[in-house]
């Protein structure tokens, strides 16, 4: 069905298609046809962070930035959905144009910058969902939090703590995302004196959060794939060390590697997609080596198969997330790769060797 309606997306700007699509979504899930859109996974559940994801697959963050779509998302099957990024204050964004298509590479480049309608908005239409009014959780519901773009990064721990404090009593996990390319010295906040000082202040936030609301809400970090090595064993020490629950890797790239003949190569931002798959997988097998083996990676970038979910898992990760393989290709990806992990799962526990 979604390869019926692509051609028509495909010909739209890139921001509309992204909002027609949604609206046509959640239409659909309203009157009980987004079935039809596809085959759902059969569960396959996972415990990580002390949470059962109905399977491991989730929506990456940006394609729900404003957490108005979730009740739809988790219908499409996704174990999981990770909203935002939310920064404290609504934001607009950078001017449009700021999305473009790659479709050859099946890549896209965005510098965005963290249009979102702010935290307080977002929670209160996660108040309004289905999501939470229902009985039993579809799924797991992340919430991805960022700072402002005119808060600098000497105050950026303030954001984020504020964040923290209204994502924590919907929020299943929280992301800390430092690894936007798209709001100036963000991903300064990687290096590791900053690293440490904004994540200790964290996890003291946690505690003090966890406290008062009588539950545990994980902590994770989302990481580029631009770092180096060195930059790998920092920020694996310090996520050792200050108990991280988990870590995300990747956030889109600035590197052009595999679309430099494109003409949207010379557009700033940051890429994602097919050629994102090997640098992402990259950094996510070098971190997994430098890491606690009990941090669980959460494996996102250049996901457009069943096999590419494999190689995030060969190479250390628990769970997956997708975005740029499921605007291309829609919610069969979502069954593809849960099929492909539960097959290398069955393999490997029938001894037969791994399959890549
Ligand atoms: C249009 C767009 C917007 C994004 N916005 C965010 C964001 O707000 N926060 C975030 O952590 N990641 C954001 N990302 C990054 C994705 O969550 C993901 O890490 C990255 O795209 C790599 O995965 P993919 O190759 O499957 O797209 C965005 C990606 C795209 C394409």
């Amino acid at each position: 069905m979604y390869g019926l309606v692509l051609p028509a997306l495909m010909t739209m700007d890139p921001e509309r298609a992204h909002d027609v699509a949604l609206r046509w979504m959640d239409r659909a899930n309203g009157v009980g046809l987004l079935g039809l859109m596809g085959k759902t996974p059969a569960p396959f559940l996972t415990k990580v962070f002390g949470l059962e994801f109905p399977n491991p697959v989730g929506l990456a963050a940006g394609l729900d930035k404003d957490a108005a779509h979730i009740d739809a998302l988790f219908a499409l099957g996704f174990g999981s959905v990770e909203v935002g990024t939310l920064t404290p204050r609504p934001q607009a964004g950078n001017p449009q144009p700021r999305l473009f298509r790659i479709p050859q590479q099946m890549a896209i480049i965005n510098r965005m910058g963290f249009n979102n309608c702010g935290i307080d908005a977002a929670i209160a239409s996660i108040e309004r969902s289905r999501f939470m009014r229902g009985g039993k959780r579809p799924g797991v519901l992340g919430i991805n939090i960022g700072r402002n773009k005119d808060t600098p990064n000497a105050e950026a721990a303030a954001d984020y703590l504020y964040c923290l404090e209204r994502a924590y009593p919907l929020a299943d996990y929280i992301t800390v995302n430092i690894s936007s390319p798209n709001t100036q010295g963000l991903r300064e906040l990687q290096e590791e004196q900053a690293l440490r000082a904004l994540v200790s202040q964290l996890r003291d936030g946690c505690e003090r959060l966890s406290a008062q609301h009588g539950r545990r809400v994980p902590l994770l970090v989302k990481i580029a794939p631009d770092l180096n090595d060195d930059d790998i064993e920092a920020a694996g020490r310090v996520f050792t060390d200050l108990k991280v629950d988990g870590v995300v890797a990747t956030n889109t790239t600035v590197s052009r590697m595999g679309v430099q003949d494109s003409a949207r190569a010379r557009e700033a931002g940051g890429l994602s997609g097919a050629p994102l798959l090997d640098r992402s997988t990259s950094t996510l097998r070098r971190l997994r080596s430098r890491l606690d083996e009990s941090i669980p990676l959460v494996g996102v970038g250049g996901i457009c198969r069943g096999a590419d979910a494999v190689a995030k898992t060969a190479a250390g990760a628990t769970l997956v997330q997708v975005y740029t393989g499921f605007i291309y290709r829609g919610p069969s990806l979502i069954f593809e790769c849960v099929e492909a992990i539960r097959r290398r799962k069955v393999h490997r526990a029938s001894g037969v060797a791994d399959l890549k």
